[in-house]
């Protein structure tokens, strides 16, 4: 496991300035038009330091899903920059594209599991679309599975497990590639709360595993409890950043 989420740091000729380490995630001035007209983001500056656990809140609609569609360079802005690890998404192009997103683990509300294929083999199918070897997916595949506590699960097909046991499969798949992000895009949306705070908890660990975790949520309860730093969206616009609780706005 120490293996899975083995850090890799800046090499030394690299090292961060004394100000403070670079941020993983960094939006310079970001604004979102899509094609239809509708600005989803405006001037959005956020950074996002190592090992963070962040929290994106604010009414449907207010720019969350978007936000994260452009960190995986899903949507491009339409103007400022998005910079991952100090990498422009919008430089990156071919070959590059997969690679930058095997950088970021992504979860989503409705887990988009292959139906027809076990636990392992949805974590497996994310290493071998990328060309991992062969030898080296069995045992990453094993690791994944341990960190969400899956292994026993591990040959059922999704159909035959309970939602939080389909979204921890869901956050297995996301780890694989060891990433030094996970977003999550509600990723307790379709969950009780019991199992929510299971989900939340599995997060919890993986960011005290130095993974950065920012995860877009409507739960009140979850956020206002644990007092970890909450970016509010507001019709694409930051309108607060600190740490603290939820301000219901819908
Ligand atoms: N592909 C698209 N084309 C046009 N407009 C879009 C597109 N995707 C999102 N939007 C619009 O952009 C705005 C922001 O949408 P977004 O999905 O980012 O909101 P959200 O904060 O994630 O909302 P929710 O909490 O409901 O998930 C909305 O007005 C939405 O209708
Ligand atoms: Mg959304």
């Amino acid at each position: 496991m120490t293996n899975l989420l083995a850090r890799r740091g800046p090499r030394p000729e690299l090292a961060p300035p004394a100000a403070g380490p670079r941020p993983v995630i960094e939006l310079a001035g970001v604004s979102k038009v899509y094609p239809n007209g509708k600005a989803a983001l405006r001037d959005v500056d956020l950074a996002l330091g190592e090992g963070e656990f962040v929290f994106l809140v604010g009414p449907s609609g207010a720019g969350k899903s978007t936000l994260l569609r452009l960190l995986i360079r899903d949507e491009l802005p339409t103007s400022g920059q998005v910079l991952i690890d100090g990498q422009d998404v919008a430089r990156v192009s071919g070959r590059g594209v997969p690679r930058l997103r095997r950088r970021i683990g992504v979860v989503f509300q409705d887990f988009k599991l292959l139906p027809n294929r076990t636990v392992r083999e949805n974590v497996a199918f994310a290493l071998e679309v990328t060309g991992t070897p062969r030898r080296l997916i069995g045992p990453a595949v094993e690791r994944a599975l341990s960190v969400v506590g899956l292994n026993a699960q591990a040959r059922q097909l999704p159909s035959t497990l309970s939602g939080g046991e389909q979204q921890r499969t869901a956050i297995a798949r996301a780890l694989v590639h060891e990433p030094r992000l996970i977003m999550a895009d509600e990723p307790t949306g379709n969950l009780d709360p019991l199992i929510s705070w299971e989900i939340i908890q599995l997060l919890l660990r993986i960011n005290e595993l130095g993974v950065t975790v920012l995860m877009a949520t409507h739960n009140a309860d979850v956020v206002t409890a644990l007092r970890r730093r909450v970016v509010a969206l507001e019709e694409g616009r930051i309108v607060r950043d600190e740490v603290g609780g939820y301000h219901r706005e819908d």
